[in-house]
């Protein structure tokens, strides 16, 4: 099928190129440029529809209009790389002037939270244990005071329970004190749960002392209670060491000195070496058998052992805090040089 020859005039084709080039100039952004190029360059666009119908222009006539159409097609296609530049530039240069950070604004002043040197040591003390196959209890701040002595063998008239500085809550008759230490926890353990038992007892404590650089009425304890078959003292001070290594430092051992507490028996105090002396560190020894038994343990079978310490003196000791009020006053300055919270 052939049909008659078609002629393209100059004049056609200079108005094609004319209105691509003037779309192409006014475009305004990117956005504009792209419907410009499907109208104006792109395969359906006036001028490509021209060059597709090359193919029908007379032979003498098709050189010259190609060429026409050519270079038409190459004036627009350059014109539009050129506005394309130029409007990529423009956008990049507007986005760096708008986006720009002013760096002497002043910054957010909102600190984040983090962990006081106490809460963390206790979280390391807690790791050690945990790892050893110990479990982590809890008792209540408020306790019975049957809990807080009696059954630990701290009798109504014994000199211990003054030595404690209780706080007695009112009405009396309702046998409630703040805790003087952990040790009820290690009852509550005992009564509630068959041995063996591998326990530690951090937490809060109370007496009526007045804070001073060695003072506070609330502080912190540790309590490690062991009830097991075959249990001995050298089990207890095998564990006193492993504590001391892993909190002091490798090379940090314990020694034990004899002493009394009413729920132990033998007692003993427990000594860090450290930094060329011994520190006094808590008390310790062999569950007392009355207390076993109190709890509903047969002391025939079982033996066990129990320590506790305080933790801000264990703070204080590792990182040479020399005054309690540091500790306790929440002052973001003192807990910024353990690396936590952030400026
Ligand atoms: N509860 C004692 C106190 O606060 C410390 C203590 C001594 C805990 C000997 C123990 C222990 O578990 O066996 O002074």
């Amino acid at each position: 099928m052939s049909s008659a020859p078609i002629s393209i005039e100059p004049a056609e084709i200079e108005a094609i190129k004319a209105q691509a080039l003037k779309a192409i100039s006014e475009a305004k952004n990117l956005d504009e440029l792209k419907e410009i190029k499907i109208a104006h360059v792109g395969d359906r666009s006036p001028i490509a529809k021209a060059n597709q119908s090359l193919g029908q222009v007379s032979m003498e006539q098709r050189a010259t209009t190609g060429k026409l159409i050519g270079t038409a097609r190459a004036n627009i296609n350059q014109a539009f790389d050129d506005r394309e530049r130029d409007l990529i530039l423009a956008r990049d240069t507007k986005a760096l002037v708008e986006e720009k950070v002013d760096v002497t604004l002043p910054v957010n002043r909102r600190h984040k939270g983090a962990l006081h040197p106490l809460t963390s040591l206790r979280h390391e003390i807690e790791d050690l244990f945990v790892g050893l196959g110990y479990q982590v209890a809890e008792g209540p701040e408020l306790e019975s005071s049957w809990l807080n002595f009696d059954a630990l063998n701290i009798p109504q008239d014994h000199p211990a329970r003054s030595m404690q500085d209780t706080f007695f809550i009112e009405p009396l008759d309702a046998g409630l004190v703040l805790r003087t230490h952990t040790s009820p926890v290690q009852v509550r353990t005992m009564l509630e749960n068959e041995p063996p038992i591998y326990v530690i007892c951090p937490g809060r404590t109370y007496r009526s002392d007045e804070l001073d650089a060695t003072h506070t009425p609330v502080f912190n304890q540790v309590e490690g209670l062991v009830i097991d078959k075959g249990i001995t003292m050298a089990d207890l001070k095998g564990t006193l060491d492993l504590f001391a290594a892993r909190i002091f430092g490798p090379d940090v051992t314990t020694r034990i000195r004899p002493s009394f507490f009413p729920f132990t028996e033998p007692s003993a105090e427990v000594d860090f070496f450290y930094n060329g002396r011994w520190v006094e560190w808590g008390g310790c020894g062999m569950v007392n058998h009355k207390v076993l038994e109190a709890c509903g343990i047969d002391s025939k079978i079982y033996t066990g052992f129990a320590f506790g310490m305080g933790l801000e003196r264990t703070l204080m000791v590792r990182n040479g805090i020399t005054d309690m009020h540091d500790i306790v006053e929440g002052d973001l300055r003192f807990s910024r040089q353990f690396g936590t919270g952030t400026r």
